[in-house]
Order: structure tokens, then C-alpha cells, then sequence
């Protein structure tokens, strides 16, 4: 198989996995215990904790450990609305569901939410939101880069924005941390949402970063752990494999960005070159180095992957994460794609563990599953295709 998938999901790192048996076999301590089984677990996600913090330039006080990047949106928005009742939240309408779901949830019970438009490139609207920014406003929540057609937000200028504002600024970081630069304090974030498995660590395992200064109303209750922010026995093994997963990400970034960029600018190329009546959708520019996001005119997408998947290729349409409501991406929508182009989205994401050969075969097969699609396509007439 050749994944290219790694948006939806990463494979786990060898010594990722290394560093979390002992915390499933002999190290199985409740971290707020006070013997030393106790005492050895807490010392671990202490550690886990500092790894997470690294990455991202902050401190260790700031990260609280969540079960992932959907519990991490949830704690940032529902934790701050709840401090600041009637108020407003601002949102983009490219969000992942893990930000638009608990939105809807808000202004069913009194919150006014806005959804700043988006181009065709998937870049939000800054003058929108200069102009709907206001004292009612308490949470931008933008996400750092897009999970579907991998576009790059402008951090920076919209963290500016909502300083002048005094606003507090919420980023999904999920799609971003270990394949982008990331440093809170150069961009400005006030809080920021990370997911373990998108970055070779296990699954069910996050963290949100709140700087310090920034208070909200804490979204699980229960033991008190986190500081009371986040109730719940940790899960140990994972926040360790989850710290070491940083800890790898950040020691080899920019080798990373480096291989990935390279197998980015082959695939994106070779397909534009080699195959007729294709887009490359989502920003040329500003673009998450894993993400390729084509439209092929007149193939319908889920065939091509079910085709792909026979020929050993896992890719996706977009978002895993929504697949199962079949619903047209709202990303695509939101960028203006009419019905035929949002049908014909194929999404590959590269990972670490990708080669060019493997690229190199990726091309070879699509070019020869699309030309059997387009073959049987109801659009053949249409689009002239031979
Ligand atoms: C942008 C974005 N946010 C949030 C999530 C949810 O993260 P998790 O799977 O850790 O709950 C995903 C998952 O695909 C994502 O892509």
C-alpha cells in the first residue's frame, strides 16, 4: 500500500511507540497517587508536558492535556463562552466540525456566531473581520490551516487584529503542528488546539495551549486534574507517546518540511503535466506542505478512491473525519466550487514515511484510474474527453 492519507490519520513512530510500553505494561500508576507508581506516572506527563510545550514555543503551564483536537476546540470555545454569556464568537466557515458543531450548539443557546467568508483560494476575509470585531466579540477561533485543501491562514495579521481588540485568539492548529513552524508567542496565539495521531503519535490524545493571563470556564468536571481545568485520570501512555511525537517533531522540522515540500511540488507537478482537465485547488502559496487537493472534470471522487484503493492507494475526498455524514464539503462550497468540481476532489496528504517512488507510482495510477473513469463518465460528451 501506498498511504497518502496522512491528514486523516498518521502512522505511529517506532520510537514513539517505544516510549509508551513501559506506561502500558509495568508503569500503570495513577498519576495522582502518592506512592512512587504514582509518583513515576506523574514525573512522565510532566515531562510529556514540557516536550508538547517545546514545539510550540510555550510554556509548560500553558498546555492542558485533552483527549484530542475535537476536545481541545470544544474546551476553547464552550470555555470561553461560558465565561463571557450573550457574547459573540468569530468563526470562518472552513472550520473543521469540531468547531463548527459546538458553534451551532452556541447559538442555539444564546451566542451570536459570524463566519467570515472565505475566497476561492480558502483565505478568510480580514476586512470582514475588522468590521465585525467588537466589545461583544469574545473568541476569534480561525484555524491555522486548512484540513481539506491545505491552505494556510495569515496568522499573524489576524492574531494583530484582535490584540487591537482585546480579543482573545483561538487557532486549530491540528493540521498544522509538526508540519509547519509553529511559535505562539512570535504569532500571537492566545490558545491552540493540537492532535497527537496527526503527527506520528497515538490516537485520543491532545492538547489545547491557553496562555497564561487567559481565563475560562473548565468544559469537564470531575477529580480536579489539569489544575481543574480538564477532570479525568490521565492516559498516561499516550501523553507520553504524544510528548515524544514532539519531541521527534520538533528535532527534525525542517528536515521534514524539507522531504514533504519535495514530494509536494513532484506530485502537484507531474499530475498538472501529465493529466488533462485538472485543478489544483486551495492556495498555490500558502499551502500545508503535506496537502495536494486536485479536481479531476468529470470523475466522480469516492469511485476514484475505491479505484485507487484497489491499486493499493489509500488517498481521501477531504475531511475522514465528517466522511460519514456524505455530505458536499462545506470547505469547497465555501470557496464557491459548484457541484461537478466538488464531486471530482481527490485529497492526497503526504507524510514522513512517503518516497518518490511511491509518488512516482501515484502518478502512473491516477493517470491510468482517470482515464477509465473519464471513459464511463456521463460528462464524457461534455468535456471531450478520448
Ligand atoms: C482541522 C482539524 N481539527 C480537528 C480535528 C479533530 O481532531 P481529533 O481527531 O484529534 O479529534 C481534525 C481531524 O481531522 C482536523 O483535521
Amino acid at each position: 500500500m501506498i498511504y497518502l492519507d496522512n491528514a486523516a490519520s498518521t502512522q505511529i513512530h517506532e520510537d514513539v511507540l517505544e516510549s509508551m510500553i513501559p506506561y502500558l505494561k509495568e508503569q500503570y500508576g495513577n498519576p495522582s497517587s502518592i506512592h512512587r507508581y504514582g509518583r513515576i506516572s506523574h514525573k512522565a506527563i510532566e515531562k510529556a508536558r514540557k516536550q508538547i510545550a517545546s514545539l510550540i514555543n510555550a510554556e509548560p503551564s500553558e498546555i492542558i492535556l485533552t483527549s484530542g483536537g475535537t476536545e481541545s476546540n470544544n474546551t476553547a470555545l464552550r470555555g470561553i463562552a461560558m465565561k463571557n454569556p450573550s457574547s459573540q464568537i468569530i468563526t470562518s466557515s472552513i472550520e473543521h466540525d469540531a468547531i463548527l458543531e459546538p458553534c451551532k450548539e452556541l447559538s442555539k443557546n444564546g451566542f451570536e456566531v459570524i463566519y467570515l467568508p472565505v475566497d476561492n483560494l480558502g483565505m478568510v476575509d480580514l476586512e470582514y473581520l475588522k468590521s465585525t470585531i467588537s466589545k461583544k466579540t469574545s473568541l476569534v477561533s480561525i484555524m491555522f490551516g486548512n484540513n481539506e485543501v491545505g491552505t494556510i491562514q495569515p496568522i499573524s495579521e489576524i492574531s494583530k487584529i484582535c490584540r487591537e481588540h482585546q480579543t482573545p485568539f483561538h487557532t486549530d492548529a491540528v493540521q498544522a503542528i509538526g508540519k509547519n513552524p509553529v511559535d505562539v508567542r512570535e504569532l500571537g496565539i492566545d490558545m491552540l488546539s493540537i492532535s497527537s495521531h496527526k503527527l506520528y503519535g497515538p490516537k485520543g490524545v491532545g492538547a489545547l495551549y491557553v496562555k497564561n493571563g487567559i481565563e475560562f470556564s473548565p468544559f469537564i468536571l470531575g477529580g480536579g486534574q489539569e489544575h481543574g481545568l480538564r477532570s479525568g485520570t490521565e492516559n498516561v501512555a499516550n501523553i507520553v507517546g504524544f510528548g515524544r511525537a514532539c519531541e521527534l517533531a520538533k528535532n527534525n522540522l525542517q528536515e521534514n518540511i524539507s522531504h514533504i515540500k519535495n514530494l509536494q511540488e513532484s506530485l502537484i507537478q507531474q499530475v498538472l503535466d501529465e493529466i488533462p482537465k485538472v485543478t489544483l485547488n486551495g492556495h498555490p502559496k500558502f499551502r500545508l506542505p503535506p496537502n495536494v487537493h486536485f479536481t479531476f472534470l468529470g470523475v466522480n471522487g469516492e469511485d476514484l478512491i475505491i479505484k485507487l484503493d484497489e491499486y493499493g492507494i489509500a488517498a481521501s475526498t477531504g475531511s475522514a473525519c465528517s466522511v460519514n455524514t456524505q455530505k458536499a464539503s462545506h470547505v469547497l462550497q465555501a470557496m464557491g466550487f459548484s457541484h461537478e468540481q466538488i464531486t471530482g476532489s481527490l485529497r492526497l496528504t503526504i507524510g514522513i514515511f512517503n518516497n518518490q517512488k511511491e509518488i512516482d507510482r501515484t502518478v502512473d495510477i491516477l493517470k491510468k484510474v482517470i482515464s477509465e473513469l473519464r471513459a464511463v463518465s456521463p460528462f464524457k460528451e461534455k468535456y471531450s474527453f478520448v
